[in-house]
């Protein structure tokens, strides 16, 4: 190879940085994605990123909302420059929007940051996404946010996130009072005393004033009690004598804890700065031809993600490509590995929200936005050179099931043809019933959104309305060892049983306890909540 295409990857590799943030609604997820940006100085001002969402829930139309979302309405990539290293945030998609594609952008993520209302602690769609990041090793780092208003103490909060999610954690800045009281955030590295000021809202990088531990103004300036407070709790983390091990967190077993406020922008930038010293570069992907290095001279990469037009007008797919290794180039010529053609990316994006803009060439970490109508399938690799396969994407455990039904028999045709293609696409899941009896397919998805959009485009695309009838199941489980294992535990009460669609059985449940209950009442039988990759 070329070694000045060696010191390219090399340089691009490691000024890179890429992250997805997993949070529960509310959390702040918005707000801290604008003052990174700010930060990245990708936006000038607060309140780009949240007028534009504001405006998107507003309306409810199909049609309307999808234009004003652009190509929003599933994740998208934001790429900002700071401190010379490029950083590419993976939007995961919240609220209404919840769907797998949440998860599988995580597919594509080298690292997490878990957000966390310091008032709420864990919340189930964190303790969810928090799963997916564990499956992977992701390494995690944690914001707690909101320290400007009164929430639960930080020692509390770390010992909620090491019992429930079995995660070391290591304080890299430690909080000075909270709510109204907040005053600062000890950073642990440079052992300075960041003082909080309260701005306007944090429209701006925050005005922050740093002293050393060891000044003797701190005494002064800070508030008596809180201050005896701080060295306490500072004793107590520091007694307790874990050390920051980078090794740990980059295999997901320990997570950095930062403290701060996203609204007033305190903490985001200590953040940001740790964030890039500790994080994974791009590193190597997991093929049928062993590991890859991002540094392997071929371009490689995989598609994460579909999001279809919804304006029948332009029926353009755009696939989403996580770039493993080599470099990419516009009008570059690739294999597609699962149908063994060959395709032009004639049309590459790179993506900022919803703004497209063409782009020339990208490096390992990036991800690329290509419009490919109907070449591509969730977890295709392309690649040049010798032939490699990545790993899939798994399937993830839906939550929402209905029976989809066509009341037009001379339908019949059109509505196979796209239930089997929006399957393919990854826009939902499709079971069937175990009872042959029942030929209706049934749709499970994790989010609401999904069924809307199923919905939608079999009537624009396909010309056929359908209507869905819910199930009362929220919880699926795949069976390990198949029909077998499944008809050795004989009957089964309280389940429906149904197949997906690579025939493998599937147990539905109403809730949780339900599950839990087959379980300890047949301890034998193995069930993921992921389905393992058809290869
Ligand atoms: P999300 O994307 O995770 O759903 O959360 P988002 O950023 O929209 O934040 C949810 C709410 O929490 C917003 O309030 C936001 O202003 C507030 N928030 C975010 N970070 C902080 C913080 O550090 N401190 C405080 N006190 N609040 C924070 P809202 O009332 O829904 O919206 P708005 O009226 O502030 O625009």
């Amino acid at each position: 190879m070329s070694t000045e295409l060696q010191a390219e990857l090399q340089t691009a590799v490691e000024r890179r940085r890429n992250f997805a943030i997993i949070s529960h609604p509310d959390a702040g997820k918005t707000t801290l994605t604008e003052k990174l940006l700010l930060y990245g100085g990708a936006i000038h001002e607060a309140g780009a990123v949240k007028a534009r969402r504001s405006q998107r829930h507003a309306t409810s139309d199909w049609m309307a909302m999808e234009q004003q979302r652009g190509i929003s309405i599933t994740s998208t990539v934001l790429q900002f420059e700071y401190q010379n290293c490029q950083i590419n945030l993976l939007d995961t998609p919240g609220h209404q929007d919840f769907s797998e594609d949440t998860y599988r952008t995580l597919a594509a993520a080298d690292n997490a940051v878990m957000l966390i209302d310091a008032a709420k602690g864990l919340e189930p769609q964190t303790r969810k996404l928090f799963e997916v990041c564990k499956l992977r090793s992701l390494p995690i780092f944690t914001f707690v946010n909101k320290l400007d208003r009164p929430g639960r103490s930080p020692l509390e909060l770390l010992d909620e996130i090491e019992q429930e999610l079995g995660l070391q954690t290591y304080a890299v800045n430690w909080p000075i009072g909270m709510g109204d009281l907040f005053q600062g955030v000890y950073d642990r590295r440079s052992q300075q005393i960041h003082l909080f000021e309260r701005s306007q809202h944090g429209s701006r990088e925050a005005i922050d004033t740093a002293i050393d531990l060891g000044d003797p103004r701190i005494e002064s300036l800070l508030e008596q009690g809180l201050y005896h407070q701080f060295k306490d709790e500072l004793e107590l983390i520091e007694g307790a004598g874990s050390e920051l091990d980078l090794e740990a967190v980059h295999q997901g077993k320990m997570t950095p804890v930062f403290f701060g406020s996203a609204m007033t922008n305190f903490g985001v930038e200590l953040f940001l700065d740790a964030f890039l010293d500790y994080a994974l570069k791009p590193g190597n992907h997991e093929s049928n031809q062993g590991e890859i290095e991002p540094t392997y001279p071929e371009f490689s990469g995989f598609v994460f993600k579909l999001q279809a037009n919804m304006d029948p007008k332009h029926r353009d797919r755009v696939a989403f490509v996580r770039v493993c290794s080599g470099k990419f180039e516009k009008d570059m010529t690739v294999n597609l590995a699962r149908t063994g053609k060959t395709v032009r990316l004639s049309r590459p994006q790179k993506l900022f929200a919803q703004d497209r803009e063409v782009i020339d060439e990208a490096y390992p970490g990036d991800v690329i936005g290509l419009n490919n109508p109907g070449v591509f399938a969730i977890g295709d690799t392309i690649y040049n050179g010798q032939k490699l396969e990545y790993e899939g994407i798994p399937c993830f455990s839906p939550e929402l099931f209905a029976y989809l039904r066509n009341p037009n028999p001379s339908k019949f045709k059109q509505f196979r043809k796209g239930v089997s293609e929006l399957r393919e696409e990854g826009a939902v899941q499709i079971m069937y019933s175990a009872d042959e009896a029942k030929r209706d397919p049934i749709l499970a998805a994790v989010g609401q959104l999904q069924f809307e959009v199923v919905q939608f485009r079999l009537q624009n695309e396909y010309g056929v309305e359908t209507t869905v009838e819910w199930l009362p199941y929220t919880v699926a489980r795949w069976v390990d060892g198949g029909w077998e294992a499944l008809q050795k535990v004989g009957r089964i009460f309280n389940t429906l049983t149904v197949k997906d669609s690579w025939e493998r059985p599937v147990l539905l449940f109403r809730n949780e306890w339900n599950c839990q209950q087959l379980q300890s009442d047949h301890p034998e039988l193995k069930l993921n909540s992921i389905a393992p990759v058809v290869s």
